[in-house]
Order: C-alpha cells, then structure tokens, then sequence
C-alpha cells in the first residue's frame, strides 16, 4: 500500500532555531499534509541533533553541561513547530536512548563484522565542519568551504566505505529518483570520481566527549554523523519494533539542505548498505535562501527570525511566502520587500479580495445562507469557471509529485484569478439591484464553490486561515481539512447552509512609504526581482493578456504629480489607465505612440480616478522607460 515516510533534517541546538530551519520544516509539514489530503498515510519526522563539537562547543560557551544546553535549546524548536501549525508525527532526540542504544548496536555488528576497524590517521582537520581532509583537497590552506584546518594524527576508528563506491555509484546510476534534482545528483555522481576513502567514525573522547561511547573502545565517542543519520530508522523501529519499521521503511523523501548533499548521498547509502538495508526512495536537496547575496546563516548574522516575521505578518503568510517565492531546488532571495509583494499580490488583492465580496453578497443579498443554484440561469460562464478551478485541482497534484509546489500555487492562484474575472463580469452587485434573484443566485453559488475548492487546495499551505475560509462557506467538522476526492467534483458545496464573510483574512500590508511610484510603472528593483520571481509555465504566462495600444489622449491627474491618466485604443474598447510615468513624459510626448499594456488586470482606482489596466515601463532608480512598440501593429495585436 502506498504510503508517506518523509523526514526532515536533525537541526543542531548549539543556537535557536532560524529561517532556513523553518523552511525546512515547513516544506516537509506542507508535503505532508498533502500526502494526507491525498488520503495517503503519512509519518513525518523531525528532530534535533544534540551531539558533536558544535552542541558541545556552545554549551562550553554558555558554561553548562551539554545535555542542559541541550534540553534548553530543544524547547525552542519544538514551540516554534507548534507556532508555525508544523504536524509532524515524530520529534526525535539523539540524545534518547531509544536512539544511542540503537546506534551502539549498530555499531557492535559493524565493528564485529570488520565494517568497522581502528587505524592511525594523520589529517586536516576542520572544527566547524567536524570533518578531516587530504592535503590534496585543502585549497589555500583551508577547507574547500573556506574553514580553517589543523593538522592533527591519532588512532581512530573507520568504516570501510570505499569498499561501497562502486556499488554506490551503480545504485544512483540506475536509479534517478534516488537524488533530486537533477544537478544534486550529478554533483554526487562528480565527486564519487575520485577515489572515496572510509569514513573516519570516532572522536578520542579527550578531545570531544560529547556524544555516544562506542560499545568497543570506551575512549572514544561516535562521530556525529555517524550517529545523526541513524536518527532516521531508530525512529521508526529499526532492531525494536518489526512491524513498524517494515511499515514505515524505506523512507519515501528525505529532505535536506544542499548543504548537507554528501553527508546523505555518500555516507548514509553507504551505512544502510552495510546494514544490509533498503535505500530511501528519494533524498530531496533544496536550495538556499540569501539575503544580501549570501546564505542566511548564524553564522553570517543575516538571519530573519521566523518567529518575529511570523508575530508580525500571520504564520499562515510566512509559510504561503516560502512555499511561492522559493522553486525548489534553486536559491531564492528573502526580503520584506518580496513578502510584501507577494502577500498583496496573491493574498490580499486575489484570495481575500475574492472571499470577502463574494461572502459579503452572500450574507447581504442571501440571508447569510449558501444559495440554491438554478441550472437555467447557468451558462457558458459557469461552465469556463468549472473547467478553470477544476483544472487547478490536477495541476497542483502533478506538480506536487513533481516537487514543485511553487508552480502548483501560481496554478491555484490563477484559478483564483479566474474567479474574480467571472465574479467581475457577472456582476452579482448589478444583478442584485436588478432583482435577477434566480440568476444572482446561480452565480454566488458558483463562485462559492469556487472558494470551497480553492481553499482545499491551499489548506496544506496555509492551514489557519484555510480553516477560517471554509468554515465562512458552511462547512464544519471534519469537512474543514479536506479531501482530494472532494476537491475534484464541483457542487458539492451543500445549499442552505449558513454562511458568513471572514473578518478580513490578509489585511494589506501597507508599503506606501517604500513605495512611490504609483501602479503603471514597473516597481520592483530589477536586479533584486528577479531571483525571488522563480520559473513560471509558459500556462502561467499566457494568462497574461498583453496588447499593444495607442495614445489617445493623456493628461496630469489632478494632485497626484506622478501620475498620468491616457486614453488609449485597444482596437475593439478604448480604456482609461493611470500610469506613474510623469517625472519621466509630458502629456503631449505619449499621445500618438504604441505601447504595451496588461489588458486582463483587475480595475483599480488610483487616486480618486479609474484604471483599466496597467502599462508597461522599465525602470532603473529614478530613470523611467516606457516599453513601445516599433513596426507598424495595429492597436490591440496580441504582444508574445
Ligand atoms: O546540518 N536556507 O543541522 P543544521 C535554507 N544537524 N535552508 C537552510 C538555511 C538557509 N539559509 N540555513 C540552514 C545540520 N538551512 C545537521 C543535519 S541530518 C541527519 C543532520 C538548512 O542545524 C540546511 O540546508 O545546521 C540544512 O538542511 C538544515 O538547515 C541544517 O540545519
Ligand atoms: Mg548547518
């Protein structure tokens, strides 16, 4: 039976928990509830790993004991899940015993079946990355990460991992699932070409002493690694509880930072190899997020502070901002200034707009009850929307298999966008003057059911104010945390059941002061836009309507010093649009050319005055440029 195990990496408690462990976290809690609204059993693990020079340095530099450093830091981790809503099924600690007793037998039977044996080495050594070197492998005289290296020589103990490059690298040859994506598993692959040498496994307790005794030479601790990885079986049975560890292994995604590639590409395989164990279907390494060009990390001091971000903008905002900005895999840049696009754009503007008119009709004009829809007064509209929401529903579970939940959200976005276009163009307000009751009817039901879906498919995301969303639609219960088979029939939103508008789900975020130019002009710095942006389908682009138009007419809008109101011909329809291009073009400079402009965007009113759609500019500083058109088009050709 197909089932779920995905795990996210241990995270060290030599600090508190930041951004980049979020992420993680959340992207795994986001896979998981997925998996389960798909109606597949999951287990999902998390936890933290207290072993090694790292835990133990901080808890030398905080002047305790390591195990109170680490069972203060632990506690951090574990209410920020609380507070991020994360639902994992296990929080594992490798100092438990249900965990070191595990790993010392490992240990045993390796070092008893010559897996592991005892050697006098001599080395580079890196304290931060806990980890020796071959002269060959220093660059300048540091580490290829750049750390500093010491020279030191003592007997360890070592597991024959060399033994296991060939069959490694024929396990990932055949076996492209195994590590994702692509580039990550040829990055593996390129460093399995050079000779692989065993893992040195042990820590002469005089010199580290933190971490598990090895059962055969009291002098010596495991290597953190070593222990670490362990983490993964011992926590779902491995040599405690048969059944359960048949049931949950072989693990189906362990996600981890590209940082932490070699350590579960070449180690870990190599170990459950040893042990005679199933490999992990697929280890998942994601990106990166920066600030200011570089990771965001501890040690840099670049960090956001999750729990602030989360205090300030709502945890289900945090979360829907990770999962859309980041295409798995590659890098992306964190910044306020994307949080609050995307918030405004996608939450507030689309989703929150859509859910508070739609159920503010509904309550004012409908008793507050979900209406009857009468399928006379149901056209060729109804029908567009069904295929558009429908769709978004088998569009976000094939990129959720394909690991891409950023495309799978720009698909459910859409349909959200769809939603607004027919409630725009069915103009329930007007139908409500008009008394067209059967038809007003027909048409909130629709786009009720529309909010009903959407909601469904992003509760995973945003599981807080999904819940709140849905409950406004009438449902309760169990019918809150939906289900994939419900999401994908339309109707099912039960009429006369009582509804209401949610108090304002995502209240804008107000960038007024960062944000003079006005809508018209393209906003977001280029150069810092661009990597936050990810990929988009060429779907997602052609929902774009882009068409050339012609000036008209322009003028100052009054009291507004950077905003010009055009007149412009889109061949079949003259529109009104307001532009922040005044600094840059007098009135009479624009009237006669062909620009460019977004055809299909929601109406605005922008300083007291209506815009009909948005024109195209680039922007550099203060420097402005708008995008024309050279050859002869005629006004409203479609530009692509
Ligand atoms: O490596 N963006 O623990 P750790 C995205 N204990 N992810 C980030 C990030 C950022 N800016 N900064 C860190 C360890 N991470 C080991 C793991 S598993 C058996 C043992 C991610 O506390 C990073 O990529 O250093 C990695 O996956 C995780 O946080 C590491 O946390
Ligand atoms: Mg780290």
């Amino acid at each position: 039976m197909e089932r779920f195990y995905i795990t996210t990496p241990i995270y060290y408690v030599n600090d508190r928990p930041h951004i980049g462990h979020a992420y993680a976290t959340i992207l795994a809690d986001v896979l998981a509830r997925y998996h389960r609204l798909l109606g597949i059993p999951v287990h999902f693990l998390t936890g933290t790993d207290e072993h090694g020079q790292k835990v133990w340095e901080a808890a030398q530099l905080a002047g305790i004991p390591p195990q109170a450093q680490c069972d203060r830091t632990v506690v951090r981790f574990q209410q920020l899940w609380e507070q991020l809503a994360i639902t994992h099924d296990d929080f594992i600690r490798t100092t438990e015993p249900r965990h070191t007793a595990v790993v010392q037998e490992i240990l045993a039977e390796l070092h008893e079946r010559d897996e592991i044996y005892s050697a006098e080495y001599e080395g580079w050594y890196s304290v931060s990355e806990e980890r020796f070197y071959t002269e060959k492998e220093l660059v300048d005289g540091r580490s290829p990460e750049g750390k500093p290296v010491q020279r030191i020589r003592e007997t360890n103990y070592f597991f024959r991992m060399s033994r296991y490059q060939q069959w490694l690298i024929d396990y990932i040859e055949s076996h492209p699932e195994f590590i994702q994506p692509e580039q990550r598993r040829n990055e593996t692959l390129g460093f399995l070409r050079q000779p692989l040498g065993d893992l040195c496994i042990s820590r002469p307790r005089s010199r580290m002493p933190w971490g598990i005794e090895l059962p055969f030479d009291r002098d010596y601790v495991c290597y953190v690694w070593f222990d670490a990885l362990v983490n993964y079986i011992s926590a779902v049975g491995y040599r405690r509880d048969e059944e359960t560890f048949r049931r949950w292994w072989p693990a189906d995604c362990h996600l981890i930072g590209k940082d932490i590639l070699t350590t579960h590409t070449v180690y870990w395989p190599t170990m459950l190899h040893a042990m005679g164990l199933e490999m992990p279907r697929t280890i998942f390494a994601h990106g990166w997020w920066l600030s200011g060009g570089s990771k965001m990390s501890k040690s840099t001091g670049n960090v956001t502070d999750p729990i602030e971000m989360a205090d300030r903008h709502g945890v289900d905002a945090l979360r829907y901002y990770l999962m859309a900005d980041m295409t798995l895999g590659q890098d992306a840049v964190f910044t306020e200034e994307g949080f609050a696009l995307r918030y405004n754009a996608d939450l507030a503007n689309d989703l929150g707009n859509l859910a508070s008119r739609v159920l503010r009709l509904v309550e004012r004009h409908r008793d507050g009850r979900i209406p009857h829809p009468d399928e006379t007064a149901a056209g060729p509209a109804e029908e567009t929307l069904r295929r558009a929401v429908l769709a978004a529903v088998g569009e976000m579970e094939r990129r959720l298999r394909a690991m891409q939940i950023d495309r799978g959200l720009a698909a459910v976005i859409g349909a959200v966008r769809e939603t607004n276009r027919y409630v725009d163009q069915s103009a329930p307000w007007t139908l409500a003057k008009e008394g067209a009751t059967t038809r007003l009817a027909t048409v909130l039901y629709h786009a009720c059911e529309a909010l009903r879906i959407v909601s469904g498919l992003l509760f995973p995301v945003m599981p807080g104010k999904m819940a709140e969303l849905r409950a406004s639609l009438g449902l309760t219960g169990e019918e809150i945390a939906p289900r994939l088979e419900r999401l994908r029939v339309w109707g099912e939103l039960e009429p006369g059941r009582p509804a209401s508008a949610p108090p304002s789900l995502f209240p804008r975020i107000d960038r007024r002061a960062h944000d003079t130019a006005a809508r018209g002009a393209a906003r977001r710095p280029a150069a810092k836009k661009a990597k936050t942006e990810g990929l988009i389908s060429f779907q997602e682009f052609s929902r774009l309507a882009l068409r050339t138009a012609r000036v008209l007419e322009a003028e100052p809008v009054a009291g507004a010093d950077r905003l010009l109101k055009l007149t412009v011909d889109l061949g079949d329809e003259r529109r009104q649009i307001v532009a922040g291009i005044a600094p840059a073009y007098a009135p009479d400079d624009l009237v006669g050319r062909t620009v460019v402009v977004v055809a299909n965007l929601e109406p605005a009113t922008i300083r007291g005055v209506r815009s009909e759609g948005m024109l195209l500019a680039a922007r550099q500083g203060d420097r402005l440029g708008i995008v024309t058109v050279a050859g002869d088009v005629a006004p409203g050709s479609a530009v692509g």
